[in-house]
């Protein structure tokens, strides 16, 4: 039986990941002051051990005003290195490559958590640093008619978050991570510059679409100037927002994000409305058109996420040639061994080694005594 693709190793520059397996970024809400805490490397460490080919951590701030909540993690300072490189290593040591997204919230920033109601918070709400919250966009536009007015960037502010995100990739790299992804999408910064809705700048950064561009393109060409040549780069882009950006733009923002070092594109969409994008009816796979599109216009290796849930539907994506990598968010908090377990489904043979010998050792005597265990049925009596 040939490999399936879902578990054939794939190289991305001087990085070779296991298999086609991603954790997509998602927050946890959990920082103290930017800094990591125990629940993060918990988080991190139950997708390493079970299986996948790399862990993107979760949207990671360049500056302390990007910050979307009091819970995100910070890379603004280098006091944040060690307490990441602690997490780096251990997912190291499960065999797992670790990314880390690089975000910034833009008019999007200080927010309740989610289940808190993601509302707007105040002034006198108690945060100690307050002042240092300042909220910024290209445009002073507001995200909806709940929100406050952020404050428009300066031509030269504008400069200086683009070489926050460099900053911000050097102490990724120090840290010891595999590949980081720019956070291109779902309405925050990066996404704001390249909206006709939240960028009606008048100076280079906004009016027609190359300018509108301009910013995303300065940011990946800093990251990747501060980024090993050796290690791949990621971004995530809204490659269809319904409020102004469409896949076409994706297409051709791509081509350039291609040709400024950005390996491979994770396409998602929405984010720039509160409600989901209407071309694509939530349903499974329903974001993966956009990185068959861009693979096949951009030329450019993607990445799919969206309602991806089963073993076969991802080799499938793979197999149609949708996409070069599969990734999942809340279906691997419902199943952190996910890998894993599509491994044995698919009949994977050495698939006991993906997750570590205090595990796998014994699971593996368990099926060489009960061979039909790991797929059978309640209704199989052998
Ligand atoms: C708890 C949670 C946190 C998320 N945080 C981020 C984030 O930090 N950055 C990001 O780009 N997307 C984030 N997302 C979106 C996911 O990466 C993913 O694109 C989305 O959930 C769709 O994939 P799924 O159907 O596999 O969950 C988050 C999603 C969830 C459920």
């Amino acid at each position: 039986m040939s490999l399936p693709l879902l578990f054939t190793p794939l190289e991305l520059r001087g990085l070779t990941l296991r298999n086609r397996i991603v954790v997509a970024p998602m927050h946890q809400y959990a920082a103290v002051k930017g800094f990591p805490t125990d629940w993060h490397l918990m988080n991190a460490g139950r997708y390493a051990a079970g299986g996948v080919g790399l862990v993107m951590m979760e949207s990671t701030k360049v500056e302390r005003r990007g910050c979307g909540t009091v819970g995100d993690l910070g890379l603004w300072d280098d006091a944040f290195i060690p307490h990441l490189q602690r997490i780096v290593d251990f997912v190291h040591q499960c065999g797992t490559a670790v990314g880390i997204q690089l975000g910034h919230s833009g008019r999007k920033a200080r927010t309740g958590r989610p289940w808190e109601g993601s509302r707007p918070l105040t002034a006198d709400m108690g945060i100690d640093d307050w002042d240092a919250w300042d909220l910024v966009a290209p445009s002073a536009i507001a995200a909806d008619d709940k929100s406050p007015v952020p404050r428009a960037l300066s031509t030269a502010e504008v400069r200086e978050v683009v070489e926050a995100f460099g900053r911000a990739a050097a102490r990724a790299n120090a840290a010891g991570f595999d590949t980081v992804e720019i956070h291109g999408a779902h309405g925050f910064l990066v996404h704001e510059f390249l909206s006709p809705t939240a960028n009606q700048r008048t100076d280079q950064y906004g009016g027609n679409e190359a300018n509108r561009r301009r910013f995303a393109l300065e940011v990946a060409e800093c990251v990747r100037a501060n980024w090993p040549q050796d290690k791949p780069l990621f971004m995530r882009l809204s490659v269809d927002d319904d409020a102004g950006w469409s896949p076409a733009d994706s297409v051709v923002l791509s081509r350039e994000l291609k040709a400024v070092g950005v390996d491979v594109i994770d396409c998602s969409a929405g984010g720039m409305l509160a409600r989901p994008v209407s071309s694509t009816p939530i349903g499974y796979g329903y974001q993966v058109p956009f990185a068959q599109r861009l693979r096949e216009e951009a030329g450019i290796q993607t990445m799919a996420v969206g309602l991806i849930v089963h073993h076969d539907q991802a080799e499938q994506i793979l197999r149609e040639g949708k996409a070069d990598l599969i990734a999942l968010a809340r279906e691997m908090l419902h199943n952190p061994n996910w890998a894993f377990d599509a491994a044995c489904k698919m009949g994977i043979e050495d698939s006991f080694s993906l997750i570590p010998p205090a595990g796998g050792w014994w699971l593996q005597k368990r099926m060489a005594a009960m061979p039909s265990l790991m797929t059978s049925t309640h209704e199989r009596k052998d």
